[in-house]
């Protein structure tokens, strides 16, 4: 398997990984709220993504991220931090990470050619719901957050961050 592969299965899991662990962290928050069960719809989209890169992870013998247990609570407390400013900050968090993660995904099925077609299919799938999330938060008043344009550029820039050290560590 080609090393730019591998390092989109490290980073795809660490990420989903991370996606599950920040919806997490709002539905603590926001779980019995009015936004609740659409929280958890998100959340059990994200499972089927982690869980998916979590078989691959296995099947194709790549390493996970040492970052793991880093992204565990840093999602977590991504996720809770932004629901406990409010419902719409939030929803503000969600915009910033999947317009982020749009855009990775986006890249790499452009990278990957017909000898990865069942990974490529599998990443346009995921792609289009975490599209489906960032729009969500579009009509769940993410805009309307409170320092809406701050909060999303410092999100999407640990995401990059984030995107950037676990492909190789
Ligand atoms: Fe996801
Ligand atoms: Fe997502």
């Amino acid at each position: 398997m080609a090393e730019n592969v591998e390092q989109m299965i490290r980073v795809d899991h660490a990420g989903e990984y991370g996606a599950a662990r920040i919806y997490a962290g709002q539905l603590a928050v926001l779980g019995k709220g009015e936004h609740g069960d659409t929280l958890r719809h998100m959340q059990a989209q994200e499972q089927v993504h982690l869980d998916t890169f979590s078989r691959l992870i296995t099947t194709r013998r790549v390493r996970p991220t040492a970052l793991l247990p880093f992204w565990h609570l840093a999602g977590f407390a991504l996720g809770a931090a932004t629901a406990a400013l409010g419902p719409r900050a939030a929803m503000a968090c969600t915009v910033a990470v999947e317009e982020t993660i749009d855009e990775h995904y986006a890249a790499q099925e452009a990278a990957l050619g017909d000898d990865e077609v069942l990974l490529r299919d599998t990443i346009a799938k995921f792609r289009a719901e975490e599209l489906e999330h960032r729009d969500i938060g579009l009509a769940n008043g993410a805009e309307q957050a409170p320092g809406y344009r701050v909060l999303t550029a410092v999100i999407k820039a640990g995401c990059k961050v984030a995107i950037r050290i676990s492909e190789k560590v």
